[in-house]
């Protein structure tokens, strides 16, 4: 009955976790997975998450159907987020906003309506880019291809051959942008780089789909969405898929939210409508606990503080490991530049280690990287960082 289905060998990273949990080796470091670890190596918990939990389970409450578009108070508090308390879109009732199943969800929620209204888009991703990308739009029936990003060359973008490429897409092709923190890569653009991107996006009437999943990681909540805020600013109409896996810390609650930014009120209605029929066919309505945690640290000033200062933290601590790292590598690899450790920003750090040496790594180690040599800096600490230093110095010196 079965016997002519595919086998599904697993996902590169998700499947690194697997291959993680099965090693018995105590020394063993999980740099695979885009997860946040603290110092002590334990998925936080985060302070403002845990008072608005506290302040729930004193009232405890029944479990309704979300609408299909989400929580309300969740869908503002993420508009705020990501457009600003003054943005004249969400002031013009231009943005249609709704609750996802996490960033992932959102990325499909929207492929599907790029699909249905724009068939015959060609979605462009960044070369490098997070793999599922590439998945999520094939799998809603789009082709999708490359644009020149990640320059080996000088670790930096490609800006001149990116600009080149997008001045010679269609009308309505879709350019996949990571508005900061590049995953895989930690290369982002600067404000100036965004401009013009912007620019090239709107002269040559193409779509930008921005997807930011780690707001808050690269300098703070309101810098990392510059090209968000920026395109709202050149009056583009744009998607927008954003997540709190990462900066909330809510990896398994699976909480994200697709935005699309429409030219007038009208339109965004009709957006809208296509949303909600979307996400029915899928998954009828998202799920009301995370949202309604999310809306009470995001709506509450205290809470919303103390969540920013939690961010912070958590930046502070990956910028502090990319520094340690680059001085132990710098001091026993001479010779080697190792700066694009702590120019890279965000959770990732591409490390140039060919397929091999992360092979090597694995098996001789048990410190674990995507094959791409893209490294998860939020998984080192002051206890295993000598450990991987030392590891990655001896893969190199073959
Ligand atoms: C990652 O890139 O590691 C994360 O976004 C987790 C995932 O789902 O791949």
């Amino acid at each position: 009955m079965f016997e002519h289905v595919d086998y599904y060998p697993g996902d590169p990273i998700l499947g690194l976790n697997d291959l993680y949990n099965k090693d018995t080796r105590a020394e063993k470091v999980n740099l695979g997975v885009g997860v946040y670890y603290d110092e002590e190596g334990r998925l936080p918990l985060l302070g403002s998450v845990l008072k608005a939990e506290e302040a729930r389970a004193k009232t405890p409450a029944a479990r309704p159907y979300l609408p299909m578009d989400g929580l309300p108070a969740y869908n503002k508090a993420v508009q705020r987020l990501l457009f600003g308390a003054d943005s004249a879109a969400v002031a013009a009732d231009r943005v249609a906003t709704i609750q996802s199943i996490g960033g992932s969800g959102a990325l499909r929620v929207g492929a599907e309506f790029v699909k249905q209204y724009f068939p015959q888009s060609v979605v462009y991703v960044s070369k490098p880019t997070w793999g599922n990308h590439i998945s999520i739009f094939e799998a809603a029936g789009l082709e999708v291809s490359e644009y020149p990003y990640y320059d080996a060359a000088t670790g930096g973008v490609a800006f001149d051959a990116l600009i080149e490429k997008f001045n010679s897409l269609n009308k309505h092709d879709v350019v996949l942008l990571h508005p900061c923190c590049h995953n895989p890569t930690g290369v982002d653009l600067t404000p100036a780089q965004w401009d013009k991107v912007i620019e090239v996006v709107k002269a040559r009437e193409l779509i930008a789909f921005m997807d930011i999943a780690y707001q808050g990681f690269g300098d703070d909540f309101e810098s990392d969405v510059y090209a968000i805020r920026a395109a709202e600013k050149a009056g583009l109409s744009y998607f927008v898929s954003s997540s709190f896996s990462k900066n909330l810390s809510f990896y398994g609650e699976r909480l994200g939210a697709l935005s699309v930014v429409s030219p007038n009120a009208d339109e965004k209605k009709l957006v809208l409508s296509q949303l909600k029929y979307i996400v029915r066919r899928l998954y009828s309505n998202p799920p009301c606990h995370p949202a309604i945690i999310a809306a009470d640290v995001l709506n509450d000033a205290a809470l919303f503080e103390e969540w920013t200062n939690e961010v912070a933290e958590m930046r502070v601590r990956i910028k502090a490991m990319r520094q340690r790292l680059f001085d132990v590598l710098t001091a026993k690899v001479p010779g080697r530049d190792f700066s694009y450790i702590t120019t890279q920003r965000g959770m990732f750090s591409f490390s140039g280690l060919t397929p091999t040496q992360v092979e090597r790594l694995i098996q001789d180690y048990g410190i674990y990287l995507v094959k791409n040599g893209r490294m998860c800096v939020a998984g080192l600490n002051t206890k295993n960082i000598e450990y991987v230093a030392n590891a990655f110095a001896d893969v190199l010196k073959d």
